[in-house]
């Protein structure tokens, strides 16, 4: 976990990865010092690789008003200036590149999620129509989308192409296709949400049509030294939906379409969850998809610990591990695994804090544990 990897042209520090992490906390989509602080504690505390959030390739394709956008030139700079600073920092910086579709208009979590109305809306923030693979509702009282047309799917498909494009004039050294949780292009994969009897429904590689159609226009504009990534749902929340078999087939076609790693979740359509949930649930499907599509992957969910994370990596289920609220937690995750993983070692902090901090651990090893609120202790031990 801690060794460099390389994919394509781009070499991560260590295998330590940022999960997107939808912060609702923009307007018009537009990046500032919010985002330049929330994203780059996580350069400062040591991860390899950190990918903003879900990024709006259209403004109707946003989940929230709050959301990140990369569908206008203006919104170029401010990433540009998030990107400079997590490569100064060591780290390499990712976007994930998103449409929400039946799951656009939402309210922020905190103001209560679910669609945003004209009674609930915040001033200014009003609800917008919303498209899918089909006229089926995310979810009882929400509203019901427009079913996609070929013709329109074509401009979606340019919007993803031309947010891929300002992603390279921001820096990045990465995308990530967002086709989990939900979102438009799960739309499409699942059975739950797609009835289209075209040729973008139906059987399996109908349903893959439109999200493969998307990765091969993406990978065609971004450089061949930079990777594609894509996150799926390796399974749906309900039984009756994609199964593990159907994952391991779309990596497969993604493979063979220059992707060069599927980042495993899980869920997102009808919010339930009828699979096991524990520490590192999905890291199962992780593992069954880098060894039956012979692609790299990349896992997350519920991985909370240094020793946990180590052993994704060294016993070959992925060959990355993200986080998401761990990483709120202790933006300072990477480093601290690192000490933790190399008995006590400070070399992975910011040369600002590293060298500090270890002369300190010698200190606090001389004086032992702290014991408790006792009166301020004046005698260093022999
Ligand atoms: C605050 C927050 C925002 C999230 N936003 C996104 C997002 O933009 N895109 C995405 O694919 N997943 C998003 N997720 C899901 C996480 O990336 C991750 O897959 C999930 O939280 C499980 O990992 P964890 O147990 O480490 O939190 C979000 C999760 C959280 C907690």
């Amino acid at each position: 976990m801690l060794q460099p990897l390389t994919v394509r042209g781009l070499t991560l520090r260590n295998r330590l990865v940022v999960a997107p992490m939808c912060q609702y906390s923009v307007t018009d989509g537009l990046v500032g010092d919010y985002h330049l602080v929330h994203l780059g504690r996580f350069a400062l505390g040591g991860f390899g690789l950190v990918v903003v959030e879900a990024t709006g390739v259209t403004a109707d394709g946003r989940i929230s008003h709050g959301d990140v956008g990369l569908w206008s030139d203006e919104q170029i700079p401010g990433l540009a200036r998030i990107v400079d600073f997590l490569h100064a920092q060591g780290a390499a910086a990712g976007i994930q590149l998103a449409h929400a579709g039946a799951k656009a208009s939402s309210r922020r979590p905190w103001d209560g999620g679910g669609p945003v109305t004209p009674e609930n809306a915040r001033p200014g923030e009003e609800p917008w129509p919303t498209v899918s693979a089909s006229e089926v509702p995310v979810g009882p009282g929400w509203p019901t989308p427009h079913a996609l047309t070929v013709e329109e799917l074509a401009g979606i498909r340019e919007a993803f192409v031309a947010a891929a494009r300002r992603s390279l004039g921001a820096g990045f050294d990465l995308v990530e296709l967002h086709a989990a949780h939900g979102y438009l292009l799960h739309q499409f994969l699942s059975p739950l949400t797609n009835r289209r009897t075209d040729a973008y429904g139906g059987s399996l590689e109908g349903r893959m049509r439109f999200p493969l159609e998307v990765a091969d226009a993406v990978r065609a504009v971004w450089p061949a030294d930079k990777p594609l990534f894509v996150r799926v749902s390796a399974v749906d929340g309900s039984r009756e939906g994609i199964t593990i078999e159907d994952t391991v087939a779309f990596a497969r076609e993604l493979k063979a379409r220059g992707v060069d790693a599927v980042d495993v979740s899980g869920g997102g359509i009808g919010g339930g969850w009828e699979h096991p949930l524990g520490y590192g649930y999905q890291v199962p499907f992780a593992a069954a998809i880098r060894a039956e599509a012979d692609l790299p992957t990349m896992a997350v969910g519920l991985i909370v610990d240094a020793r946990q994370a180590e052993a994704i990596v060294a016993d070959g289920s992925a060959d990355l591990v993200a986080l998401a609220r761990e990483a709120q937690d202790d933006p300072n995750f990477a480093v601290h695994a690192a000490r933790a993983l190399t008995e006590g070692s400070c070399e992975t902090y910011p040369v600002q804090a590293g060298p500090r901090l270890a002369s300190r651990s010698t200190l606090l090893g001389t004086l032992g544990p702290w014991t408790g609120p006792a009166p301020v202790q004046v005698e260093q031990p022999a």
